[in-house]
């Protein structure tokens, strides 16, 4: 049996470690690179902080496996055993650009279920993390349980890309859910975003295309509060593929896909 205050004691620390040396760099020249396309980006300090926690992970649990976003863990085709899920810098364009509205997000899950999430607000030095069963925080604050909001007070989160033409989804289904909420806001952090959901700051958060890296460690947060992470069809998300992702509160979750998403 894995003992997971153990893990929960090196992942803080590690976590604690690398949020420090990504502070730091802020004083030194990036190195700036793109990868898909002109607009992804990727950084030194993205590489060096995802091998930081694979050379820790592996010197303390060699049997453990590692997907990291920037390719320096394994290559999955399952979820057996025990699997860090790693985002060294999620929302690098922030990183880049803003020096703030990033995080660090790393997740633990043990035959594809989610025993540890942490996602670090790194200048904020906010860690919101879970043991699966026994709450939510952030830093030592306990996150209360999410209350139900209406639809028309909420604030989700979503980006401006959903106008654009597109594969997954339709983008003239968007305006009645914006004119129905009461205000929309995009941070530029998927793990950020969920973690402010998490805390009640947003009442749902959407977007079209994410990886496990971005939202593992949202799923053990959010389950903790009483929450729902799901993909937009309100089908349950795949740790080794793209998703659509919803999370929100319960009520609000169901009425987004049934009134809006999937409504004929
Ligand atoms: C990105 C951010 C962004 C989201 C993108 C992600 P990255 O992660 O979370 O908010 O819209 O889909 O890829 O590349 O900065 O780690
Ligand atoms: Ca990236
Ligand atoms: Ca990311
Ligand atoms: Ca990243």
């Amino acid at each position: 049996m894995m003992n997971w205050h153990e893990v929960d004691t090196y992942a803080k620390q590690w976590i604690t470690e690398a949020g420090e040396k990504i502070r730091e760099s802020f004083k030194e020249v990036l190195t700036i690179q793109t990868k898909s396309n002109a607009d992804d980006l990727v950084t030194n300090m993205d590489k060096e902080t995802e091998q930081f926690f694979i050379r820790n992970i592996n010197h303390t649990y060699p049997s453990h496996k590692i997907l990291g976003e920037e390719g320096f863990g394994h290559k999955l085709t399952d979820l057996e055993g025990i699997i860090w899920i790693i985002d060294p810098i999620d929302g690098t364009m922030n990183f880049v650009h803003q020096q703030r509205n990033f995080a660090i997000s790393v997740a633990v899950f043990e035959n594809g279920i989610g025993k540890l999430g942490y996602i670090y607000d790194v200048v904020h030095d906010e860690l919101y993390h879970a043991i699966k069963g026994e709450g939510a925080y952030v830093n030592d604050a306990r996150i209360p349980d999410l209350r139900d909001t209406n639809l028309s007070e909420a604030v989700i989160g979503i980006n401006a890309t959903w106008v654009t033409e597109n594969t997954r989804i339709n983008p003239q289904i968007l305006a009645p859910l914006i004119k129905d909420v009461r205000g929309t806001r995009s941070y530029g952090s998927a793990a950020l975003e969920i973690a402010y959901v998490v805390t009640g700051r947003l009442d749902a958060y959407m977007t079209m295309r994410l990886s496990s890296w971005d939202f593992a460690a949202g799923i053990v947060l959010i389950e903790e509060v009483g929450g729902r992470l799901t993909n937009l069809e309100g089908k349950p998300v795949n740790l080794l593929e793209e998703n659509s992702v919803l999370v929100a509160k319960t009520k609000i979750h169901d009425e987004i896909i049934s009134s809006y998403i999937l409504k004929k």
